[in-house]
């Protein structure tokens, strides 16, 4: 018997939850400006003893929040409102960082004040760049990036000890221009060629490829197709509402600790396979695929029969094609296109499409191919290695990031701290370590030694 209902009637705009033994409880109704409805649950505990429990948070909204709008069923993205197809074709993603931080496509002026902070602020201090010799080569760069991005902070604390506007500005171009900078020098590390000084003059996409591809004497320059392919890939990673590493700055801004600290902890929450790591499990997969030659539609029964996932494939929250994957799959074909350039992988993830979009197992799960189907194939024809593809993702989220660290900040919000259902032991007595099984004196047990007397 259902003895819980929450009804919502829409004209009142709350919600009342009929719990069994307790009076009506009303929560107010929050309606977002897309039309996206939510009971407000913060009095529950105090009022009624009872919490909320969500696992893996589907059905929670930790804050409300202005900067991207995602509709799932249908394949809509947009940042501070712009459709993400829109701004995939006609800005630049130095302009969208500026739009999702600050909510508004910049002026001219303040484009041109942004491009030139971010010059200012793109060289690393050399006490922080003789960090790199602490990493061993094989150091993954996820790793060090989150490392770096910390010590990072060390040598500006003016940053951290005040947030003004002015400082916080600083402060965010900074992370956007050294993590390009971090990452390009990780890279050369792992190589073990000489690091490359980022190039005042060059565009923040551009300098980027240079610290990355250029060697002493030999200036990487790149194609038009390669750097508008990267800034594409660029601006569709830049923000993606609360997931799992937006959430994780959040909840590290919450406690009050400054944008670098935060950022360094999503780094690490983006790292896992179920997240961004995906665009290198995809290529992962991908590669086994092909060196195995095993046929397209052996490996979906495998994936039906769960014996592992089809990386790149499902989202929590698009029940629909993901429409990053849909620009960054065009994306892609554009670039062997223009390039002339072939891939073999690509026939393989295309294929894998083509059999999973008409398998009843996908079809009922609604599972699509996400933004880490293709955008892998799309670093590996630009030549980044796949083990830098999720710092790849890293930055390109480093806009969104600071926008929702930066929005979390102001809102006065409070600490992040939900409640949990206990399900261990109910109170009991100490036992003495001769009283528990197994160790009886008998068998030889020295009762001080195990107690560390
Ligand atoms: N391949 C095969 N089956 C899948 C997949 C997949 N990629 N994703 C979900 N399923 C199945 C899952 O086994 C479950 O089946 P059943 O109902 O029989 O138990 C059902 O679909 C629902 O899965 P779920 O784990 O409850 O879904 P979720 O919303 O918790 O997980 C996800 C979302 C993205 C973690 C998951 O789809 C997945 O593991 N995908 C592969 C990893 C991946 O590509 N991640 C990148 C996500 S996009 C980048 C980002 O923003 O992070």
């Amino acid at each position: 018997m259902d003895m819980t209902q929450v009804n919502v009637p829409a004209e009142t705009q709350t919600a009342t939850l009929h719990l069994p033994g307790q009076p009506p409880f009303d929560m107010a109704v929050t309606v977002g400006t897309e039309n996206e409805h939510a009971f407000d649950v913060t009095q529950l505990r105090s009022n009624t003893g009872y919490i909320t429990l969500d696992n893996g948070y589907g059905n929670t909204g930790s804050c409300t929040s202005a900067i991207t709008y995602i509709d799932g069923d249908k394949g809509i993205l947009r940042y501070r409102g712009y459709p993400i197809e829109q701004l995939a074709v006609n800005s630049s993603f130095v302009e969208v960082a500026w739009l999702l931080i600050y909510g508004e496509l910049p002026t001219p002026q303040q484009l041109r004040r942004f491009r030139q902070l971010l010059t200012e602020h793109e060289m690393l201090h050399e006490g922080l760049r003789h960090h790199f010799e602490g990493f061993p080569p094989s150091a993954h760069p996820m790793a060090m990036l989150s490392a770096m991005i910390n010590a990072s902070s060390c040598y500006h604390p003016e940053l951290i000890e005040n947030d003004d506007e002015e400082n916080f500005m600083a402060s965010a171009a900074k992370l956007m221009s050294k993590v390009r900078t971090i990452a390009a020098f990780s890279f050369k590390k792992s190589l073990g060629q000489p690091i490359v000084y980022p190039h005042p003059e060059k565009s923040y996409c551009r300098n980027f490829l240079h610290m990355m591809f250029s060697i002493p004497y030999a200036p990487y320059e790149p194609s038009p197709e390669v750097l508008g392919a990267f800034m594409k890939f660029l601006i569709l990673h830049a923000d993606h509402e609360q997931n799992c590493s937006t959430s994780t700055v959040r909840m590290v801004c919450s406690s009050g600790a400054n944008l670098f600290a935060s950022v360094a902890a999503g780094v690490c929450a983006l790292w896992g396979p179920l997240h961004g790591g995906a665009n290198q499990s995809a290529i992962e997969m991908l590669q086994k695929i092909y060196a195995s030659g095993e046929s397209v539609k052996t490996i979906v029964e495998q994936v039906k029969e769960k014996k592992f996932r089809l990386m790149g494939f499902g989202h929590r929250v698009y029940k629909s094609y993901d429409p990053r994957a849909i620009i960054l799959k065009q994306a892609l074909q554009d670039l062997l296109k223009r390039t002339g350039q072939e891939d073999p992988l690509m026939d393989i993830a295309m294929e894998l499409e083509e059999v999973a979009l008409t398998d009843d197992y996908f079809i009922s799960r609604s599972l699509y191919p996400n933004v880490d189907f293709y955008s892998g194939l799309i670093l590996r024809n630009i030549g980044i290695p796949v083990n830098m593809f999720t710092v790849m993702f890293a930055i390109g989220r480093i806009p969104g990031w600071i926008a929702h660290w930066y929005e979390q900040r102001r809102s006065g919000g409070r600490i992040f701290r939900p409640r949990q259902v206990y399900t261990g032991a109910t109170e009991r007595n100490y036992l003495s370590i001769e009283e528990r099984n197994g160790c009886a004196n008998d068998l030889g047990c020295d009762a001080a030694y195990l107690r560390g007397i």
